[in-house]
């Protein structure tokens, strides 16, 4: 147990311990906006504590705040600084709703294409998600709000998420899932939120060897480990693994019907079950199975978070909302997530094009997908609002196919409250898939914008597009042939027709400033600044298309593939991707100068700028391993990236320091490993197309 700071110290040893238990235990929020409340301590002046989701924005209930772009397309900027403006931005609004703690950001590794949170998360890949997610932190800590890392760990699957074992190997948990938690803890996060699920068999709240062994002993993990809301499984067995703070802390009663004959739908954690750090945890520390000291820790961590952020000293607290310069940012962090995955050159539009505007919610911003990150924004722009205040020439409108049903773990629960109430409602009358082609045959440029439908709780049942919208793509492609698709989805989606479409361009989940951020885009206002943090690829070509290792069978999913996720896979099997990870045009065209190596974890490489116009770069650096008998090794990891926008001929040298993750490996007995040899760098636009090389000898 880490020693606390002596006025924690002072402070703990102060307190009765009813007192202490009620600060490692949530209850209700009197005021009703937070997600999480601890009522605090008047008689020694420790005010109350408010926690509140989530990754895209602050979920205070009943409140608006301004609807960011989803974690994934933050993490398609490939730019850790502006995304460290998006988490300080989402801080101050929290703060401006009085709450303390965020609960973000999401870190988990994208290892199923059809996870339905993946657009919660950041990346299949570990040193992006580090990087991001590191930046993400450090936002929120620069605006004294408790940023809290999650689900800790290998959460990567929704179906099944409060039971599911995920059985996995300590190199490959050491080499993938648990890079991004322990840059957020080097970048000193204030809390952990532990996952549903269970990793190897011991569910994560129970977790001591993950908990206290690796996240608070190895890695010096000072802050707090909060559960996952109605998540804590035990009280002894929780207590003693690490486990600090229970929440919600409170159970919920269904209003209608009798709770014990209420089914849980799967992926809902049952929460009838709560108070397991109330009474039985006093009864534990009572009977000595919990020690005294344990709860001691346990209070300190959490008062240590709220001192550092300023709590206990009674300073002021201001805030900002919805102010202009956060929503500039959300369409600055939208524009720049967006991928131009295909341009035949009919991007950008010119300004007088007349455009054919199809879709079934081009009324609509798309904000984020379902559940717990669900924001109320207080303004949104449409697809239709963005580009008819851009364009100068007509911008005609037609739906074309019936709306998709959007999903949202609230639906799924008849007594919980929750989720955004502001979807802007479709225009009266039916689509009309006719309309939507001689709108498309009609104009010069046909604009589809098409969506998935994820939620939190629940995985996509397949990657292609729902209802009939690749019917609609199809159709209006052949009636136009500068079509341009924009996809909104929360990760890869299948994307038949592309031979047919003129481009098509990855949106996300772009948040209120949707409309905007596309226009900016498409019309050339911005460079599409946005590479894939996650390879498109064919269904059935991913590592988890088998059922053993998803969803798993008999409550397992089996991590077979190891370390081979996402772009590792598709190298290791020969595979080509429909999109790799890392990939995205810009409008302008680059030019690589060789590739020098500074030292043994720093490469130069100038870039220049061979087009007419200003773009914006992402230069990748991969690390190719020596072979070493006996070790199968990817054959290549992202080490490091760098974006930069350059004028019309301009060049620049970049320097790119190079992540140690992307040399080593985890040995099970020798611990972390760098293997003597030559190492190539590959300099890169994706991990797909590789522009110079240089070794790197270790
Ligand atoms: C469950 C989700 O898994 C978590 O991410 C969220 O912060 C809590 N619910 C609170 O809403």
């Amino acid at each position: 147990m880490a020693d606390p700071p002596p006025e924690i110290d002072a402070l703990v040893s102060q307190l009765t311990r009813a007192e202490k238990l009620s600060l490692v235990r949530g209850t209700r929020d009197p005021e009703g906006t937070a997600t999480g409340y601890l009522a605090g301590v008047e008689r020694l002046d420790v005010p109350p504590f408010r926690l509140v989701d989530g990754p895209l924005g602050v979920r205070a209930e009943g409140e608006r705040s301004t609807a960011f772009p989803a974690s994934l397309a933050t993490a398609a900027s490939f730019d850790p600084a502006l995304s460290r403006e998006q988490a300080a931005a989402m801080a101050r609004e929290a703060t401006a709703h009085g709450q303390h703690a965020l609960l973000a950001p999401g870190v988990n590794i994208v290892r199923v294409p059809h996870c339905g949170r993946n657009f919660e998360y950041l990346s299949e890949d570990p040193v992006l998600a580090s990087e991001i997610g590191r930046a993400l932190v450090e936002g929120i800590h620069d605006e004294d709000v408790v940023a809290t890392v999650k689900h800790f760990v290998a959460n990567n699957q929704e179906t099944n998420r409060t039971a599911v074992s995920a059985d996995v190997d300590e190199r490959t948990l050491r080499e993938l899932y648990l890079p991004p938690f322990r840059a957020a803890v080097e970048a000193g996060v204030g809390s952990v939120m532990t996952a549903y699920n269970r990793v190897n068999g011991t569910h994560m709240s129970d977790h001591e060897p993950l908990v206290t062994d690796l996240l608070k002993d190895e890695w010096g993990f000072d802050g707090y480990v909060v559960s996952d809301w109605y998540g804590l499984e035990t009280t002894v067995g929780a207590a003693n693994a690490g486990l600090d703070l229970e929440m919600p802390g409170v159970p919920v009663e269904p209003e209608t019907g009798d709770a014990d004959e209420f089914e849980w739908p799967d992926g809902i954690p049952d929460a009838t079950r709560a108070g397991l750090f109330g009474d039985p945890l006093a009864t534990a520390v009572d009977d000595g199975s919990v020690s005294a000291d344990r709860l001691d820790d346990m209070v300190s961590r959490v008062l240590g978070q709220m001192a550092r952020i300023g709590l206990l000293d009674g300073t002021e607290r201001t805030g900002e909302l919805d102010s202009q310069r956060h929503r500039d940012l959300a369409e600055r962090v939208a524009a720049r997530g967006t991928v131009l995955l295909d341009n035949d050159g009919v991007l950008p539009l010119s300004d007088d094009a007349d455009v054919a505007l199809v879709g079934p919610h081009v009324h609509e911003a798309k904000l984020g997908g379902g559940g717990s990150s669900e924001t109320t924004p207080f303004v949104s722009r449409s697809p239709v609002d963005g580009l008819k205040s851009r364009a100068t020439g007509s911008v005609t409108t037609a739906r074309g196919v019936e709306a998709i049903e959007s999903v949202s773990l609230f639906d799924l629960l008849p007594f919980v409250e929750g989720g955004r109430d502001d979807e802007r409602s479709a225009p009266d009358g039916d689509p009309s898939l006719s309309d939507a082609v001689d709108a498309a045959a009609n104009a010069d440029a046909a604009v589809v914008v098409v969506r998935d439908a994820t939620t939190e709780a629940r995985d996509r049942d397949a990657l292609s597009l729902p209802g009939r919208q690749d019917e609609l793509v199809s159709a209006v492609a052949a009636a136009n042939d500068q079509t341009v698709v924009v996809l909104r989805s929360g990760g890869p989606v299948e994307t038949p027709w592309r031979d047919d479409v003129a481009a098509i361009v990855e949106c996300w989940y772009p948040g209120q400033s949707d409309g905007d951020a596309l226009a900016s885009v498409l019309y050339g206002d911005r460079d599409p600044g946005g590479r894939l943090p996650v390879t498109f690829a064919p269904t059935e070509t991913y590592p988890t298309s088998d059922e053993r290792r998803f969803p798993g069978v008999d409550g397992v999913a089996h991590y077979d593939e190891g370390v081979f996720v996402g772009y590792r896979y598709f190298d290791a099997t020969d595979s080509v991707p429909t999109y790799p990870f890392g990939h995205g045009h810009s409008y302008a065209t680059f030019e690589y100068g060789d590739a020098v190596a500074i030292d043994e974890s720093t490469v130069e490489v100038s870039v220049e700028n061979v087009a007419s116009r200003r773009g914006r770069e992402v230069v990748q650096a991969y690390v190719r391993p020596p072979s070493v008998d006996g070790v199968e090794r990817p054959r290549r990891e992202l080490a490091g990236f760098e974006s930069l926008s350059l004028s019309p001929g301009e060049s620049r040298t970049v320097s790119l320091s190079l992540n140690d993750l992307a040399f080593s490996r985890y040995d099970a007995d020798r611990g972390w490993t760098v293997d003597a040899g030559a190492y190539t760098v590959e300099i890169a636009r994706s991990a797909r197309d590789v522009r110079e090389t240089v070794t790197i000898d270790r």
